[in-house]
């Protein structure tokens, strides 16, 4: 990790990601949220041409209030490639630090401000679940252990030292993001989740996870399906691979050096 004290620029201009699928009634209730928690930031909402008419109610809010903006995509393409689009448009605006944000109330804008203190000397922060003081209400079990076994196969694997690599509500500094190299990204789903964090940690991005309440939504429903876990599964245990294969050719290496050296 990168050192704690290094002087990062501050955060002036914010811009909050809200990708939807079908959220039109939960729409309005996060952004009406977000613009009452952080009154400077701007919101983009990010979707993909909901057949529930999203799309414009995320019109209409953007009319009514000039630090709305909506980007309109032509079809669902997941969630990671709306936030891709979505960090595109921002960085070249010259935004200096992006958030991701469910629309559907599960990540509690409120806690928006804490996070953003902690990115003064954080590449990344995460609204986590998964440290001392994150809790979920009303997640059935089911999702509860998916979440949990997701997070230890990651760390297990990939040896992160992030608790929550899933999460979804995240600040990155503008910095991070140019840094992490993004025009590779292939994970579609969820995945996106992990696979940025799994970047800032090779990029040694300083990281720190401030605790969240994730609250299930009440209105409409998940877009988790069995082919976003196992994107998730299939792209978690490639990047395992490769890197405990890496880890093992580098020790080969050394011991070969050290018994040439002999
Ligand atoms: N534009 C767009 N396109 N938005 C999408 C798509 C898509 O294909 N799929 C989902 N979304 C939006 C939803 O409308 C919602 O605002 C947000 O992405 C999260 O989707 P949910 O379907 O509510 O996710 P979840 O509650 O099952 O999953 C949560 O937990 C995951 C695992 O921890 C989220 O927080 C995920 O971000 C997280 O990875
Ligand atoms: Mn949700």
């Amino acid at each position: 990790m990168s050192d704690a004290t290094t002087a990062r620029p501050p955060l002036t201009k914010v811009l909050a990601l809200v990708p939807t699928y079908n959220e039109r009634e939960n729409l309005p209730l996060i952004v009406r949220r977000l613009r009452e928690s952080v009154p400077d930031a701007d919101v983009l909402v990010l979707d993909d041409n909901s057949p529930d008419g999203t799309g414009e109610v995320a019109d209409e809010l953007a009319a009514a209030d000039p630090h709305v903006q909506v980007l309109h995509r032509t079809g669902k393409e997941g969630l990671g490639r709306a936030y891709l689009a979505g960090f595109e448009w921002g960085l070249a605006r010259g935004y200096d630090a992006l958030v991701e944000i469910d629309a559907d109330g599960s990540h509690p804008p409120e806690t928006l401000p804490a996070m953003l203190a902690q990115a003064a000397d954080a590449d990344v922060v995460i609204g986590s679940r998964w440290v001392p003081g994150g809790k979920i209400v009303n997640w059935p079990l089911s999702r509860k252990v998916l979440s949990i076994g997701g997070n230890i196969y990651i760390k297990t694997l990939l040896g992160m030292p992030v608790n929550d690599a899933t999460a979804g509500f995240r600040v990155y500094r503008a910095d991070a993001l140019r840094a992490m190299g993004l025009d590779d990204v292939d994970s579609y789903g969820y995945c996106f989740q992990a696979d940025l964090t799994w970047r800032a940690v090779r990029r040694d991005l300083r990281i720190v996870e401030v605790p969240i309440t994730f609250v299930e939504r009440e209105i409409g429903q998940s877009k988790m399906n069995p082919d976003i876990a196992r994107e998730s599964l299939r792209n978690i245990t490639r990047w395992g691979v490769r890197y405990r294969v890496g880890q093992l050719r580098s020790l080969a290496e050394r011991t070969g050096a050290r018994r040439r050296s002999l």
